[in-house]
């Protein structure tokens, strides 16, 4: 070929190439990644640092995000992610309200080239292409974590012990895994009885709202153990529990989830007895990931956030201010 034509064609196959957005070599010297991250809502104090952990990340990474709240609703998630197929993003990410209804989405970006990070909660599927890789908590385990704590915490009686639980939204990664892990624990004791369960959808105001359906129902020494599968409901519940002249922490021992700063101040003076952290500062290792596929790398399938649990023994002068 004559070497004019064949430059020719050298550099409209490279145009072409990095057209497409596969296998930049070097992403800062192309055009921003663009991600489309749909957000499942702005339920909880840890929503609302999640939301703004991926948002920072994504500048700080250069990326530019196109960032949609579905506020609580998975149909908004859907309209998003059909949003993100249509302008071509580079990568979709998002953080499923529930873990059903996903496949005809998701097979959708799948047709159109475009790789999906979950982030936070999964879905379930029989289908493990439909996404490149999911990066969560591990919410059993959360469970098992409050389980645990029981057991320790009244080990030195025999008597029954009745627990309410405050569960998360239905259907949703958290809320499962944090019911089942908890259950595997405590099945083994036959004295630990789930008298009340009821889900209150991660917020402060149904944390309220159940607790003060819990007490129509029971008399408050019936009650031995609040277990809450969040912070935000856990703050509604101990409202409800002063206003009836209940000591949260030492009438009723308080279990909670996320490990906001205010939960922490809880735990410190007495009125939350154990806090399971779930970690909301997803977003730099959600940008890296982006980074990582867009570049044509291969990344594993599942990841987990290191999370801790803080108790009576924490030292609390030893934990930087949680920001949230
Ligand atoms: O999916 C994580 C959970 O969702 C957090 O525990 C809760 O606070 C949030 O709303």
């Amino acid at each position: 070929m004559n070497p004019l034509v064949r430059a020719i064609v050298l550099i409209l196959c490279i145009v072409m190439f990095y057209g497409c957005g596969y296998g930049r070599s070097d992403e800062s010297e192309a055009s921003p990644i663009v991600l489309g991250y749909s957000q499942l809502g702005d339920e909880s104090t840890w929503r609302s640092q999640n939301s703004r952990s991926i948002i920072n990340a994504a500048d700080e990474a250069g990326i530019k995000i196109m960032f949609e709240n579905a506020m609580q609703d998975p149909d908004n998630q859907i309209k998003a992610i059909r949003s993100f197929i249509a302008y071509k993003v580079d990568v979709i990410a998002f953080s499923p309200l529930v873990e059903t209804g996903w496949d005809t989405v998701l097979g959708e970006a799948r047709a159109a080239g475009i790789p999906v990070i979950i982030v936070d909660r999964m879905i379930n599927t029989s289908d493990d292409s439909l996404y490149t890789c999911a990066l969560g908590s591990d919410f059993d385990l959360e469970g098992r974590r409050a389980g645990e704590f029981l057991v320790r915490e009244f080990e030195d009686s025999e008597k029954p012990v009745n627990i309410v639980e405050l569960g998360g939204t239905a259907d949703s990664t958290p809320a499962i895994g944090r019911y089942e892990g908890f259950r595997d624990v405590i099945s083994e004791y036959p004295r630990f009885r789930v008298i009340f369960s009821e889900d209150g959808d991660f917020m402060l105001s149904k944390g309220r709202e159940i607790m003060q359906q819990v007490l129509e129902e029971y008399d408050a020494t019936e009650i031995d153990v609040l277990y809450s599968h969040n912070d935000d409901m856990t703050f509604g519940a101990i409202e409800i529990m002063r206003d009836a002249g209940i000591r949260p922490g030492v009438d009723i021992v308080i279990i909670s989830v996320d490990a906001t700063q205010r939960s922490i101040n809880y735990l410190r003076e007495g009125v939350v007895n154990y806090v399971i952290e779930c970690n909301p500062n997803s977003g730099p290792r959600v940008m890296d990931l982006a980074k990582r596929i867009v570049l044509g790398e291969e990344v594993p399938k599942h990841l987990y956030i290191e999370e801790m649990v803080f108790d009576e023994y924490t030292d609390f002068d030893a934990i930087a201010d949680r920001g949230y």
